[in-house]
């Protein structure tokens, strides 16, 4: 371990210190979320510009060893479309100290990988899902497979990658009347829903901040079927979510304003594209190159040292709420959430 407390961990110039990286294995997606991706005509990365199995682990494992990082979250696009992700979380789980390692995923195929994930020693998962509504999950993902996003729940649940934790998206006139009967779904289930206002990542730059859904509006539709309290017990810290006890409890739902009350001053997030890049920041204009160094042969210290001083152009805030924002060039599909 590096004596000089400065230089041990992913400190930025703004006082924060990323301990929570999220890893994309692919920019592929067998869904077509339309707040996310265009129906056709999104290029996908080259394989060789693909970080390997190897790599990824080596990056993870620079992470962990060097640099602080204490929870690791695979993502994608669809993070199980890749074929050594079990591997990966095994790998990752072995490493000292151990990660909390977690999956953000679309749920499709989870049903057949759920025990082996669990086995590998993953701990948990978080499940996008919008609509319980098939012609309405049809319309915004762009593919009829609500019952296998429901099967993979289900059988996350079953495996223990508890809480199963599932990702809502409003959009005005297609899914937001039907919040209270997911919010529903879940209680029933067992499984922690957080909204998560929509924020202008999608390829098509399709985002309009007046036609959003903010997170008053939707505390205002879930208010009419629940009684909602602040759930005092999970104190928000750098956890985005703000959690609502749900008819008193202990069941919680959790509101993710990303957009009308920004949480970047205790970010504690760094991320690693497919590709070998570090983004400080979902909206981050500029990325740190990893892979050509490590490609170079370069050691940890070398890599770790590169990892540090990417962190120094993190910026305060991602300004989505300025007239100058400017979208990032890659689409959320190739970041991951
Ligand atoms: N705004 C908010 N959330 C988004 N996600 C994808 N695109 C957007 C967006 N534009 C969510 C997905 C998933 C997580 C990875 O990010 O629904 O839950
Ligand atoms: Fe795929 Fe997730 Fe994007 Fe939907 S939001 S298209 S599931 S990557």
């Amino acid at each position: 371990m590096i004596q000089d407390g400065t230089r041990t961990g992913l400190a930025d110039r703004y006082g924060r210190t990323a301990t929570d990286l999220r890893v994309s294995l692919t920019d592929r997606c067998n869904l077509r979320c339309t707040y996310c991706m265009p129906e056709e005509g999104l290029d996908w990365l080259a394989k060789p510009e693909l970080l390997t199995d190897d790599e990824v682990v080596r990056l993870v494992s620079v992470a962990v060893t060097h640099l602080g990082v204490h929870e690791i979250r695979f993502t994608g696009g669809e993070p199980l479309l890749r074929r050594g992700l079990v591997d990966i979380v095994r790998r990752t789980t072995d490493l000292a100290p151990r990660p909390e390692v977690s999956l953000t995923t679309n749920g499709i195929g989870l049903a057949r990988q759920a025990v082996a994930l669990k086995d590998a020693g993953l701990d948990r998962v978080n499940v996008s899902l919008d609509t319980v509504d098939q012609e309405t999950f049809k319309k915004m993902t762009r593919r009829d497979r609500l019952q296998d996003v429901i099967a993979g729940l289900e059988a996350a649940h079953d495996a223990g990658l508890t809480p199963v934790k599932v990702n809502a998206v409003l959009m005005r006139g297609v899914n937001d009347s039907g919040a209270p009967q997911l919010l529903e779904f879940c209680l029933e289930r067992g499984y922690e829903l957080r909204f998560i206002e929509q924020m202008p990542l999608d390829a098509q730059h399709g985002w309009d901040r007046s036609t959003m859904i903010t997170a008053d509006e939707i505390l205002g539709m879930l208010t009419e079927r629940f009684h909602l309290t602040p759930d005092d017990a999970s104190k928000r810290g750098s956890a985005p979510a703000e959690s609502f006890l749900v008819d008193g409890g202990p069941q919680t739902v959790g509101i993710i304003a990303s957009v009308t009350r920004p949480f970047c001053g205790d970010c504690d997030r760094v991320r690693l594209t497919a590709d070998g890049q570090v983004r400080d920041c979902l909206f981050a204009r500029t990325e740190s190159d990893l892979r050509t160094a490590l490609r170079a042969g370069a050691d940890d210290a070398e890599l770790a040292d590169r990892w540090r001083r990417a962190m120094l152009n993190k910026l305060p805030g991602h300004g989505i709420n300025d007239p100058s924002f400017l979208q990032p060039s890659r689409p959320m599909s190739a970041i991951g959430g």
